[in-house]
C-alpha cells in the first residue's frame, strides 16, 4: 500500500485528481492543536461523507443483483419483432432481486413477495421488465398502491411493523386474496433468489413485424429448482444472517455457479381479450394454462457480480414503462400507473439525470431533447435543442394510430373494472389452496396464517380475516379459525409478526 506524507508521491488523490495530502491525519497547529479550516482535503472528505447515501427505494429497498445475458433460443418472431427476442439474439442484462416491505438493512428471509427486476440492454434501447416472484398482485387499481405499501410498513407512532394493519388492508380489499394466499404459502419464503421463479405479472403487448398484436404474460422458471424455507428456518436465518439471499447470489456467481432461468410466455390472441371469461388485464388473476400454454423463448444466465454495489445496484433504475419496438403496455390500470411512477421515483431518489449513469445507460446512441439539470454529463454540444429545427438534428414525428396501442371509448369515470363472467376474488386462490398446495403445504398455510393473526390482529379485522379465509377455502378457513380461537400454539410467521 503506497504511503506518503507530502504531495509528491503515489498515494490517493483529491476528487480533482491532485495528490491528497493524507488520509490519516488532519492538518493541525502542532500535534495537539486545532484543525485548520483550510484543510480542504479533510473538509471535502467530511462533506462528501455526509452525502454518501441516497434515499432508499420506497418499496423494495433491500435487494441485490447481478449481470448476465439473455439468449433467445426459440423462434417467437410470429408474435414479436423485438430484436432481443429474435432467434439467436444474445442481450446483456442486469437483474435486481428484492423484498418489498423491509428497509435497506432488513432480513432477506422475512416472509414477503420478492422483486424480480430485469434490464435488457438491447440493440433498440433498454427494455425493463420489473416483475415479482409471483404472477399476481394484491390490488388492481394503482390508486390503492401507496395505501397498500404503507399498511405493510410501520406504524406511525411506534415505528413497528404491525400484523393488524396488514390484515386490515388485505381484508378490506378482497382482491388481495389470491396474492395473500400465495404469500402465506411456500413461495412466501424462497430459500434463495436462485431457487425462485420470476414473473412479469402484468399482461403486456407483443407486436410482430406485420403489425399484429398479441397479449403476453412472462414466466421465468428457475433451473436451480424451486426451494423454500419453513417458517422456523427463515426466522432462524433472519437472525443469523440478514443478508443471506444477497450473500448466496454473490457467492454462487463468484464460485462460477451461474444461475439460469428459462423464459416462457403465455400468448393470447388480441381479439380473445374482448371475450375472455376473466378480465385478462386484471393483475390479481392468472390465465389458465390449458387455454394459453407456455411457449418457450430462451434462457437468462447470471454470470457477473457487480463491481461496485452502490454504483451498479443501488443506483440501478428500472421502470416497467421502458419498452422497445415490438413490446407494448396493456390496459392494466396498475401497469399504466407504474409507467409513470418509477422514473419519477428515480428522479427523486438518484437525480434528474439518473439515466446517464453507466448502469442505466443504453448501449445504443441516445438523441434526446431532455437536457441539462443536475449532474448533466452527456450533452448534445451545440446542436439545436428545439424541434423542429433547421440545424439537421433528427427528431421524431410519428402521427396516427400507434403500433402498440389499443381501442378505448366511453365517459370518464372513477370505477372498478367491469366484472366478467368468471371474475371473482376467491375462485383462483381457492384453486391454489385445493389443487396446487399439497397436504403438508395446506397445514403450513394454516400455521402461518393463524400465527400471523395471533400476532396482534384485533376485532373487527380478526373476524374479517376469518371470513376472508373461509371464502378462499371452507376447510382451511375452519382450521385457521379453530387455531385462532384456541390461541393455537402456532409458530410465528417469519417476518410478519415482529410487533
Ligand atoms: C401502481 C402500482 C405500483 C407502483 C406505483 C409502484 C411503485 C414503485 C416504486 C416507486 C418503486 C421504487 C423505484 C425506485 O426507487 O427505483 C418500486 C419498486 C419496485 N416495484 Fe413497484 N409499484 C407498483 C406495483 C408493482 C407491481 C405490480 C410489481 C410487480 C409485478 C412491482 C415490482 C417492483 C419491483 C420489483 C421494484 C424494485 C425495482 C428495483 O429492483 O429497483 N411493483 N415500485
Amino acid at each position: 500500500m503506497a504511503q506518503r506524507d507530502d504531495r509528491g508521491g503515489t498515494g490517493s488523490t483529491m476528487s480533482t485528481g491532485a495528490p491528497a495530502p493524507s488520509d490519516r491525519n488532519s492538518l493541525t497547529i502542532g500535534p495537539d492543536g486545532p484543525i485548520l479550516l483550510h484543510d480542504v482535503h479533510f473538509l471535502e472528505q467530511m462533506a462528501h461523507f455526509n452525502r454518501e447515501k441516497v434515499p432508499e427505494r420506497q418499496p423494495h429497498a433491500k435487494g441485490g443483483g447481478a449481470f448476465g445475458v439473455f439468449e433467445t433460443s426459440e423462434d417467437v418472431s410470429k408474435y414479436t419483432k423485438a430484436a432481443l427476442f429474435q432467434p439467436g439474439a444474445k442481450t446483456d442484462m442486469l437483474i435486481r432481486f428484492s423484498t418489498v416491505a423491509g428497509e435497506m438493512g432488513s432480513p432477506d428471509t422475512w416472509r414477503d413477495v420478492r422483486g424480480f427486476s430485469m434490464k435488457f440492454y438491447t440493440s433498440e434501447g433498454n427494455y425493463d421488465l420489473v416483475g415479482n416472484n409471483t404472477p399476481i398482485f394484491f390490488v388492481r387499481d394503482p390508486m390503492k398502491f401507496p395505501h397498500f405499501i404503507r399498511s405493510q410498513k410501520r406504524l406511525p407512532d411506534s415505528g413497528l411493523r404491525d400484523n393488524h394493519m396488514q390484515w386490515d388492508f388485505w381484508t378490506s380489499n378482497p382482491e388481495s386474496a389470491h396474492q395473500v394466499t400465495y404469500l402465506m404459502g411456500p413461495r412466501g419464503l424462497p430459500r434463495t433468489w436462485r431457487n425462485m421463479n420470476g414473473y412479469g405479472s402484468h399482461t403486456y403487448m407483443w407486436i410482430n413485424a406485420a403489425g399484429e398484436r398479441f397479449w403476453v404474460k412472462y414466466h421465468f422458471h428457475t433451473q436451480q429448482g424451486m426451494k423454500f424455507f419453513s417458517n422456523a428456518e427463515a426466522m432462524e436465518m433472519a437472525g443469523r444472517d440478514a443478508d443471506f439471499h444477497r450473500r448466496d447470489l454473490f457467492d454462487a456467481i463468484a464460485r462460477g455457479e451461474h444461475p439460469k432461468w428459462v423464459l416462457s410466455v403465455q400468448v393470447m390472441p388480441y381479439e380473445d381479450a374482448r371475450t375472455c371469461r376473466i378480465n385478462p388485464f386484471d393483475l390479481t388473476k392468472t390465465w389458465p394454462h390449458a387455454d394459453y400454454p407456455l411457449i418457450r423463448v430462451g434462457t437468462m444466465t447470471l454470470d457477473r457480480n457487480p463491481g461496485n454495489f452502490f454504483a451498479e445496484i443501488e443506483q440501478a433504475a428500472f421502470s416497467p414503462g421502458n419498452t422497445v419496438p415490438g413490446i407494448g403496455l396493456s390496459p392494466d390500470k396498475m401497469l399504466l400507473g407504474r409507467a409513470f411512477a418509477y422514473n419519477d421515483a428515480q428522479r427523486n431518489r438518484i437525480g434528474t439525470n439518473f439515466h446517464q449513469l453507466p448502469v442505466n445507460q443504453p448501449k445504443v446512441p441516445v438523441n434526446t431533447y431532455m437536457m441539462d439539470g443536475q449532474m448533466a454529463y452527456h450533452h448534445s454540444g451545440a446542436a439545436p435543442m428545439y424541434v423542429p429545427n433547421s440545424g439537421g438534428r433528427a427528431w421524431a414525428d410519428g402521427t396516427g394510430a400507434v403500433a402498440d396501442g389499443w381501442e378505448a371509448d366511453g365517459a370518464m369515470v372513477r370505477s372498478a373494472y367491469t366484472l366478467r363472467e368468471d371474475d371473482d376474488d376467491f375462485s383462483q386462490p381457492g384453486v391454489l389452496v385445493r389443487e396446487v398446495f399439497d397436504d403438508a403445504e395446506r397445514a403450513a398455510l394454516v400455521e402461518t396464517v393463524s400465527g400471523s393473526l395471533l400476532g396482534g390482529v384485533r376485532s373487527p379485522v380478526l373476524e374479517r380475516a376469518l371470513e376472508y379465509w373461509s371464502a378462499i377455502d371452507m376447510d382451511v378457513g375452519q382450521r385457521i379459525a379453530e387455531k385462532v380461537r384456541s390461541g393455537g400454539a402456532a409458530e410465528p410467521a417469519a417476518g410478519m409478526s415482529e410487533s
